[in-house]
């Protein structure tokens, strides 16, 4: 993602120029990973801007520092005015959202507690996060490292920490040329990818792992398993062994950046037949209803006038 060098970030209750959103050297996150976060998208819809399932994005923050015993310091309200003002300010119509939580400056210490909690929120334009992946597929490993077991680090919170092990995993993908890595759990089960949800088709039923396998609650991961039932798709939250991912018709990619990206090779053996499967097709024509032609019959869109 291309940062833009120039605009407006909301920080700690104002806007300021970008290039004065700056923090201490010696504020907790920077030692030791203190950070919350989302990453949401806007549309520019047939029917104006609008957020996609903005109320969730930020229940799913309050929800990430809940566990890190840290208190949002805004209403879950204030902070959605933020993201629609933040687009406003910066006449964006559509764009990638990023409203992140830190400790602050105050002591030196692992315990964070003495630390202030700061917030802001950013906007810039994203295109397809993977690149030309979008259109030919996404070439995927499985990555050497393993997701976090459940009770080292909570992969249900959004946590900047969390994002050291997912480096870890897409660093090792880019050098070795793929564009993304899935992970295991620490039993062989496949769990997500860095910064996205996994799901895989195999004989016309649509499988993801369950909540409990180290991953995070993706609010695509949500959207997806709530438009295959109203497809009459079968859906299966359940374990999915490894081997499975090597005989799949289809894998996809799901997550607010990558939307849904569908998987073209794993470890260099196609998914399928190598092109984009039917059933990922579905879904991703019923997404564009929602995130190009504005349709809202499920309450998603959060319009900014
Ligand atoms: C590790 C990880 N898993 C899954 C997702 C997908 O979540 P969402 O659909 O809420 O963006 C993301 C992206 O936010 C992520 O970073």
């Amino acid at each position: 993602m291309k940062l833009p060098t120039s605009g407006w970030i909301w920080m700690n209750g104002e806007f300021v120029q970008w290039q004065d959103a700056k923090i201490h050297v010696l504020s907790h996150v920077v030692h030791y990973g203190t950070s919350w976060f989302e990453g949401i998208r806007a549309y520019d819809t047939k029917r104006g801007t609008a957020i996609f399932r903005l109320p969730e994005h930020i229940k799913r923050l309050e929800r990430s520092m809940k566990i890190y015993h840290t208190e949002m310091p805004y209403s879950a309200h204030e902070i959605e005015e933020v993201c629609k003002e933040t687009l406003r300010r910066n006449n964006l119509k559509s764009a990638y959202l990023r409203p992140v939580a830190w400790r602050g400056y105050a002591e030196m210490g692992i315990s964070p507690l003495p630390c202030p909690v700061e917030v802001s929120v950013a906007a810039w334009e994203l295109g397809a996060y993977l690149g030309e992946a979008a259109e030919r597929g996404a070439n995927v490993c499985i990555s050497s490292w393993n997701r976090l077991p459940p009770n080292t680090m909570p992969a249900i919170a959004k946590a900047g920490g969390n994002y050291m092990n997912a480096q870890l995993m897409k660093m090792e993908a880019i050098r070795n040329g793929y564009d993304e890595a899935l992970t295991l759990d620490i039993y062989g089960n496949v769990s997500e990818a860095s910064g996205a949800n996994v799901f895989v088709v195999y004989d016309g039923v649509l499988y993801t792992p369950p909540i409990g396998d180290s991953l995070l609650l993706g609010i695509t991961r949500d959207t997806i398993l709530t438009l295959a039932k109203d497809l009459l798709i079968e859906v299966k939250e359940t374990l999915i062994p490894r081997g499975m991912i090597h005989v799949a018709d289809e894998i996809f990619l799901a997550g607010t950046a990558v939307e849904i990206n569908w998987v073209k090779s794993v470890d260099k053996q196609l998914v399928g037949n190598g092109t984009q499967g039917e059933i990922t097709q579905k879904l991703k024509t019923r997404m564009a209803d929602i995130t190009q032609n504005g349709l809202d019959s499920y309450k998603w869109l959060s319009f900014v006038e």
